[in-house]
């Protein structure tokens, strides 16, 4: 059976069909502010509590899950915040097509699909690919925030970042597993409560680089991926 997609009709959420390439994100918020993603928001825990430590920043919320995204419009509205937008996208895809260069201050990416099969692991999102193609999305001195309850994706991650040119380590080690003042999003307090570690990892990339698009040489799977209405609840 066919399951029916609710439809979204909250003032904070932006179809993509409303999107021009790229998009002009000054004018869908009304203010220009820095501009902030997070990938794979869920049901929008992590990301009212950071929007509203930062009134500062604008954030797009994204999320291929559609009943994610419209408990994380319900969560912006019931908290009253003009500073969040959310998309029902694919990251690769809403990267290629409507974000500019350099034009992220911060990426944040908590508790992604582990993919814990050792024969899956290469559909996880954050692979080598996607941590340098994100240098040519984040501006100098963008932050890269990874959190992960698995701890094989942890290390993996933990791996890739100090051979990429052009992100620095913010944190004494590879990763830690408490970061103070980091909001605590669904998944995250899920493993917290059961005792269960989630390893935490903050990178910059360095004010010097200047993105260029060597970055995006190597083609990324899924890269042009769009979500039919049909796959996703
Ligand atoms: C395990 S859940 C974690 C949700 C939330 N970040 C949290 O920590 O509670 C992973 C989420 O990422 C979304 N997701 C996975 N791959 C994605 C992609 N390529 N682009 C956008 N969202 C993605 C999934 O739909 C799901 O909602």
């Amino acid at each position: 059976m066919t399951q029916r997609m609710i439809e979204i009709t909250s003032p904070y959420f932006i179809a993509e069909g409303q999107l021009s390439e790229p998009a002009d994100w000054t004018e869908i918020f009304g203010s220009h502010r820095p501009l902030a993603l997070e990938i794979g928001c869920g049901i929008g825990d992590f990301m009212v509590q950071l929007a509203a430590r930062h009134p500062e920043t604008n954030f797009l919320a994204i999320d291929i899950y559609n009943k994610g995204c419209l408990k994380t419009c319900r969560k912006i509205e019931a908290a009253g915040l003009d500073n969040v937008r959310v998309l029902r996208a694919e990251a690769r895809f809403l990267l290629a097509h409507f974000i500019e260069r350099e034009a992220l201050c911060g990426v944040y990416i908590n508790c992604p699909d582990p993919w814990p099969k050792k024969r899956h692991r290469q559909r996880r999102l954050v692979n080598r690919e996607f941590l340098r193609t994100l240098l040519y999305y984040l501006q100098p001195g963008g932050e890269l925030y990874f959190s992960t309850d698995f701890v094989d994706y942890a290390y993996d991650v933990a791996d890739l970042l100090p051979a990429i040119e052009g992100y620095q380590n913010r944190l004494a080690k590879p990763f830690v597993l408490d970061l103070p003042g980091y909001p605590r999003s669904k998944y995250m307090r899920r493993f917290l409560d059961l005792g269960q570690p989630v390893h935490f990892i903050h990178y910059r990339k360095d004010e010097a680089l200047r993105a260029d698009e060597s970055l995006l040489a190597e083609p990324l799977p899924g890269f042009r991926v769009r979500w039919s209405h049909a796959q996703n609840g």
